[in-house]
């Protein structure tokens, strides 16, 4: 590969896969990093999808590329565990995630997005691209943490905010992908500014999970409280190092994720004023009796973020994976050592699974069921995401919460491009838009 290749994937990653699989079709291999790192091989087929994600989990190494994360969400983050820890973090994590619990997490997404929302007047603009990570970042402290608004909920608000809109700039994003820039010269230097600052996010949720242990208050709903009472099989509790590295993760992974589709659906929605129309008829059929279930079941509204996610997933890979042993992927044989990629992003627009795979069309989620090698916004296997159910909860509920308060208008008619912001390909521009009488 040469270094104008690298440099695309780096800087226009969705126009990289659209051209090599112009070029190459359903498989290419390249080597990423220069001829003497390993072949990096690029899966778009339902057959090469599920014969990836199929291969067991100790025949891969997932570590490699996942390393970079490891200053941020600490080793024992879920997203660094293998084999029998793998499995039990996840069984630990996907309840709280899933079926009936997310109802109890409903009033709390729709108060934040009305409070949030609270002080928009008629002619405002506003920055989806900021807005929608303020409401994501506080539903994560509220029903993952399960802090309340008050003095310490303030300032983690604040701290992460500023950390993560500094991790997504490339000068700051390169001190995790080089590990010789990792040196602590004093808060002035780049790592010991980064240190200092974690060193603070850190002393806050230490202090929440401390008092929650000394004041034994009766453990709630949310996640850390269930995480503070889960016993491994010889009886113990997760240590607070332990507790601390899987809520950084659950953050890390679940707010910027949800408001990049966020940013999307609302620049979609406004971009195609028939889709608009037929979403904001199903809106208005509801009345105030309507239940936060039925609004998260809506045929149209679940075929719009379904549709947008297709068209714009923020992660357009799942997580690279190197085999350790020889495997096989759609009757291919490959050697150890070789990176497979499943291709989110091309995987979705296929024109042999989509029909008019460019176009914005959500009827297709109405009249067709995909298989999941053939839709996976959010990864598969036992690597997939963890908090895909919820994401796609809480989209709909503040979307619908805030469609049917406000009309909004796109500043700016001239189309969108897929950015890079950190670990998620966003629309350019933060999506402005005015608030329009209604
Ligand atoms: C729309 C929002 C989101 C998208 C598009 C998304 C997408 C993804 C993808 C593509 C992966 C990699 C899957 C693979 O390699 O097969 C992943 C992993 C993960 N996600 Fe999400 N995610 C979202 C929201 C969330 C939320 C809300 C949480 C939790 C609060 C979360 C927690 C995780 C975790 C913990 C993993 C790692 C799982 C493991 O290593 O076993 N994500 N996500």
């Amino acid at each position: 590969m040469t270094l104008i290749q690298t440099l695309q994937l780096i800087a226009n990653p969705t126009k990289f896969f659209d051209n090599h699989a112009k070029k190459y079709g359903d498989v290419f291999s390249l080597r990423v990093l220069g001829i003497n790192s390993p072949p990096v091989v690029f899966f778009s087929s339902p057959q090469a999808i599920n014969d990836c994600l199929a291969i067991p989990a100790k025949q891969l190494d997932f570590k490699k590329a996942t390393h970079v994360f490891k200053p941020l969400f600490g080793s024992d983050s879920i997203v660094f565990q293998e084999g029998k820890s793998h499995n039990r973090q996840r069984q630990l994590l996907m309840p709280p995630f899933h079926g009936d619990r997310l109802k109890s997490y409903g009033d709390t997404i729709c108060n934040i997005t009305k409070d949030v929302t609270r002080n928009w007047k008629t002619g405002n603009t506003i920055f989806m691209q900021q807005v929608m990570p303020d409401i994501t970042l506080q539903i994560i402290l509220q029903v993952v943490f399960g802090i309340n608004p008050g003095e310490r909920y303030e300032k983690l608000r604040k701290l992460l905010t500023a950390l993560l809109d500094d991790i997504t700039k490339p000068w700051y994003s390169s001190l995790f992908f080089f590990p010789p820039l990792q040196k602590d010269l004093g808060k002035w230097s780049p790592w010991g500014n980064y240190l200092k600052r974690r060193e603070e996010i850190d002393k806050l949720i230490y202090a929440e999970i401390s008092e929650r242990r000394t004041i034994n208050h009766n453990l709630g709903e949310d996640i850390l409280s269930l995480l503070m009472s889960a016993r491994d099989q010889s009886g113990e509790k997760m240590t607070d190092k332990e507790l601390r590295d899987q809520l950084v993760s659950l953050l890390l992974l679940g707010y910027e994720t949800t408001s990049g589709v966020l940013a999307w659906l609302f620049y979609m929605i406004h971009s195609h004023s028939e889709v608009k129309e037929k979403l904001i008829q199903e809106l208005q059929s509801l009345n105030k009796a309507t239940s936060v279930e039925t609004i998260t079941q809506l045929p149209y509204l679940s075929a719009v973020c379904a549709e947008t996610m297709r068209l714009h997933p923020i992660a357009l890979i799942c997580t690279p994976r190197m085999t350790i042993d020889k495997v096989e992927v759609a009757g291919e044989k490959f050697n150890s050592g070789t990176v497979l990629v499943p291709c989110i992003y091309l995987a979705h627009r296929r024109e042999t699974t989509y029909q008019q795979p460019d176009q914005f069309i959500p009827e297709r989620f109405l009249n067709q069921k995909f298989s999941p090698f053939e839709y996976l916004p959010f990864g598969g296997g036992y690597r997939g995401c963890i908090g895909s159910a919820f994401a796609v909860y809480e989209m709909k509920l503040i979307l619908a919460t805030i469609l049917s308060q406000f009309e909004l208008q796109l500043v700016d008619k001239k189309p969108v491009k897929p950015v890079r912001r950190g670990i998620t390909i966003v629309p350019s521009g933060g999506v402005p838009m005015i608030v329009k009488p209604q």
